[in-house]
């Protein structure tokens, strides 16, 4: 083996430095680094051998030839295959991040019990959780039944013997990652070179064994236990679980897949007996919705290839301070400052003696430049008292000139506005083609100062 050394690894991104230092340049964190031995191991690669072996040459192949698709493993689950690009695949390494506490020790339990119950063989190796408190959440997943085997161990080398062992699994599912550790490196479970080495490990199981791996990451603000940003270069796919402290549903959010596309989630609500799917995510964010308060419009979005109506809630009110207030929960704030700006210089808006809120309704985070044109009617509303049609839906992006630019999947976001009865949708102007709605009434915003004549008027 070689001869340990050490190095410095910054315990917030995984930057290796020669020597301490109070600041990680790399992601300029603070406290993050510390000292850890190093086997000299690449972070990609197997052991360094030191040998001059003479590589062996290997053939090379023509691009045309057989080719084939990914063999998967489906859940069952369709908001979790929905995510995965239609199911796990085998041979694969996945990686499950997110806050402790969201769900995912409940989400994959479900999960393994599901493919148990169609005949694979699944292993749930638990370093947190003794194996009685995983039985126990078993029971109250209703899941017990199953043919799981449940492993409670830590070690990598012992865990990697008992899968060796007789029967190959089809998927094995490590909760967590930060509490494996292995007796090649010397340093303590949770820090990055554990984490690191320990998935290494496994994802070479995956890879020869065809098993799918399921690791699963606690993402932490300190800097103190490695997060799972480590190990997401190394995985196949990248799964976040997301959710907002009060609000009851989690979000599935693909972050990265080498078998599917990233742009898709998945919805779930926790209820007394684990998670429950939720197929049409609309109706539950527009759950609460009262409709006839000034300042509250409903944005048609998209999640991947599905569309998502939410409530996006503006409040403006003069400001007492002397630089006001911008306050924005579940989107971009540069974006926000954009569109202020686009109001004030192209239609006379002024918010500069204004404080501004935003939100989007049932802490859901939106991502598309599309929700523009919905923020900036929720803005004029609120500024003008007036309420926005409790009937009507908003999409469309702002450029900085002030001109309302189309956005794809026009046809898609009206058709599920008006499944959910909405009749009137406020959208950019797009040629005579365009979808359109087919019963309700489609108004064209070419200008952003038409859309405010509209909600002042
Ligand atoms: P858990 O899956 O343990 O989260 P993680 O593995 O991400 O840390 O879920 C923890 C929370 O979920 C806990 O607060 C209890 C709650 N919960 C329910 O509300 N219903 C259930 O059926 C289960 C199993 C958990
Ligand atoms: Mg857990």
């Amino acid at each position: 083996m070689a001869k340990a050394k050490t190095t410095f690894v910054c315990q917030n991104c995984g930057a290796v430095t020669s020597r301490w230092q109070g600041k990680c340049e790399a992601c300029g964190e603070w406290n993050t680094i510390v000292e850890e031995s190093d086997i000299g191991g690449g972070i990609a690669g197997g052991p360094v051998s030191r040998s001059r072996r003479k590589g062996r040459p290997s053939a090379l192949l023509p691009l045309q030839g057989e080719a084939e698709e990914a063999p998967r493993i489906r859940t069952g689950i369709a908001e979790l295959d929905r995510v995965t690009g239609g199911g796990i695949v085998r041979g694969s390494a996945l990686l499950v991040g997110g806050d402790p506490g969201i769900g995912k020790s409940t989400l994959l339990m479900q999960a393994a019990a599901a493919l148990a119950r169609a005949g694979n063989r699944v292993i749930y190796v638990s370093g947190e959780e003794a194996v009685a408190q995983v039985r126990l959440r078993a029971q109250r997943l209703k899941a017990s039944d199953a043919s799981v085997e449940l492993l409670a161990e830590t070690n990598i080398e012992d865990i990697l013997a008992t899968l060796g062992q007789d029967k190959r699994p089809d998927l094995v599912i490590i909760d967590s990652i930060q509490t494996v550790w292995t007796d090649v490196v010397e340093s303590a479970p949770g820090t990055v070179t554990q984490v690191r080495a320990g998935s290494q490990a496994l994802i070479r199981y995956a890879k020869s064994t065809g098993a799918a791996m399921i690791l699963v990451g606690h993402v932490t603000k300190e800097g103190q236990i490695a997060g799972p940003r480590v190990v997401e270069h190394m995985v196949d796919a990248v799964l976040y679980f997301e959710g907002e402290g009060a609000h009851h549903y989690r979000i599935l959010r693909t972050v990265k897949n080498r078998f599917g596309p990233t742009d898709e989630i998945g919805v779930f609500e926790m209820g007394d007996a684990g998670l429950r799917e939720v197929p049409n995510p609309s109706e539950l964010f527009l759950g609460e919705r009262n409709g006839k308060a000034p300042g509250a419009a409903v944005f048609a979005g998209m999640e991947g290839t599905r569309p998502v109506l939410v409530e996006i809630q503006a409040l403006v009110a003069p400001s007492p301070l002397g630089t006001p207030r911008r306050s924005v929960i579940g989107w971009d704030q540069p974006r926000l400052a954009m569109v202020l700006a686009v109001l004030e210089a192209h239609c006379g808006v002024r918010l500069g003696q204004h404080d501004v809120y935003l939100n989007v309704a049932g802490g859901y985070r939106i991502k598309e430049p599309a929700a523009d044109l919905a923020v900036a009617a929720a803005l004029v509303s609120s500024l003008s008292g007036r309420p926005l049609p409790a009937d009507c839906v908003y999409f469309g992006e702002i450029s900085l000139s002030g001109s309302v630019r189309p956005v794809s999947h026009g046809g898609q976001r009206i058709k599920e506005a008006e499944k959910l009865g909405f009749r009137q949708s406020v959208q950019p102007l797009v040629g005579p083609d365009a979808p359109r709605s087919r019963d309700g009434e489609t108004i064209e915003i070419e200008q952003l100062p038409d859309l405010v004549a509209r909600v002042a008027a």
